[in-house]
């Protein structure tokens, strides 16, 4: 890690932290149905308490239009108050010069957390005033969200211009990690990329076609550049403002030495998913059905081309994980990967959720808790969120 750590501040007694983490974790009904993303924090925020520092955690959850009290933060302190055994003040309007009085009463080794970062505008902005406000709180930055570490945000980027900025553990395992991983790859070089988030992790397709030997897609993704190919997508979930791009990435595929590979069969069922689901080729997907998982035969490719690589990276689930029925293509996936000999990483919020059994996860080399973030990480060899940390 060229960057300073947390391990390179002086003194941290009596003295506040702004800690940014990526505590965008699934929640069904209000209940976390994954901590993954708190757990691997735990250390950042045990050392900073231990070296007897104020901490304000700030994080996003969703994606929020505005003040929207059913993304906010409440289960996941609830869940940090579990796991350190330490209460933790949730700050609601903190935008508000008044969150600044609260905050200065909290005794040193408390935590607090700000409400959803998100609720304000300034945020996804990076607006200069608001990076200034969230840096009025605090004598440090710390950043330990690699997860969100690609957004140029003001809790990401815009308060490092205010504030010594410094890499939390996670984040500075997480770009170890990763750069080693990439320095000299074994090959063939496998990334699978699913999900649905596709306007982002398509703009790093492109560059991962350099660096790879394979590409192969599955999920919501997969079904825009089966619709850019031409096929009818029914009523699957397709980026249909994505779909230019996606031609483009085929055209300047064809001069490359990689492949991209795409579903040769799917699962669909109708948009309100009670027709029994039924496997179908990728080119037959009835005009009143949707795409919900990858089909048997993708399953068995995907799986010969993972045994084959010495590499194998996976972001993304292969289909609508939350339902049990369509759950078998990110099943598979994530079983061949751990019963290969590759050096594999997988990462990503809901890649990480979809995971049932913790047994898989012994024989995975890295666990990233970056989806788009890792993809886009493997694009540049750096973020926008780990650039303005200070240099070592
Ligand atoms: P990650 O968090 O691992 O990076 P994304 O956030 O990009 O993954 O995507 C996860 C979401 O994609 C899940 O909610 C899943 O249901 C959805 N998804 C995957 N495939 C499909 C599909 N075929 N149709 C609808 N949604 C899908
Ligand atoms: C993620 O889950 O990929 C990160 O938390 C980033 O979330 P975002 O795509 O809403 O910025
Ligand atoms: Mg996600």
């Amino acid at each position: 890690m060229k960057k300073k750590t947390i391990y390179d501040i002086k003194s941290l007694s009596g003295r506040t932290v702004f800690l940014t983490v990526d505590f965008n974790i699934s929640l069904i009904d209000g209940n976390i149905t994954n901590d993954t993303r708190i757990v691997e924090a735990l250390p950042t925020i045990n050392y900073l308490i231990k070296k007897g520092a104020k901490v304000i955690i700030a994080s996003h959850l969703g994606r929020p239009e505005g003040y929207d009290l059913s993304l906010s933060l409440k289960p996941v302190a609830k869940r940090l108050e579990k796991l350190t055994g330490k209460k933790v003040k949730l700050i609601d309007k903190f935008w508000e010069k008044s969150a600044l009085d609260d905050i200065r009463k909290v005794k040193d080794r408390q935590l607090l957390m700000l409400e959803n970062i998100r609720f304000i505008d300034g945020e996804k902005e990076n607006d200069r005033q608001f990076a200034r406000h969230l840096a009025s709180m605090a004598d440090f930055f710390v950043n330990d969200a690699f997860g969100t570490a690609h957004r140029v945000h003001a809790s990401i980027v815009g308060i490092a211009e205010f504030l010594p900025s410094f890499a939390g553990l996670l984040m500075a395992k997480e770009v170890e990690m990763l750069s080693d991983a990439l320095e000299r790859p074994k090959r063939p070089f496998l990334v699978i990329i699913g999900g649905a988030k596709t306007p982002e992790k398509i703009a790093v397709i492109e560059r991962i076609l350099d660096i790879a030997d394979t590409v192969a897609l599955g999920g919501a993704i997969a079904n825009t550049f089966l619709a850019a190919w031409g096929f009818g997508m029914g009523k699957s979930y397709v980026d249909y403002e994505m779909v230019e791009m996606a031609r483009v990435i085929f055209w300047k595929t064809t001069r490359k030495h990689s492949a991209l590979i795409l579903p040769l069969d799917v699962i669909t069922s109708n948009k309100d998913k009670n027709v029994k689901p039924k496997v179908v080729d990728y080119n037959n997907v009835s005009h009143n059905t949707a795409i919900y998982d990858i089909g048997p035969k993708t399953r068995q490719h995907y799986r010969d081309l993972i045994f084959e690589a010495k590499t194998v990276i996976w972001n993304g689930p292969m289909g609508l994980y939350e339902d049990p029925r369509f759950t078998e293509g990110t099943d598979s996936i994530l079983e061949n990967i751990s019963q290969s000999k590759s050096f594999s990483i997988v990462g990503g919020g809901d890649t990480l959720t979809s995971i049932k059994s913790q047994k898989y996860l012994k024989t995975i080399s890295h666990i990233s808790t970056g989806g788009s973030a890792m993809l886009e990480f493997l694009e540049k060899g750096t973020l926008p969120g780990i650039e303005v940390l200070q240099n070592a």
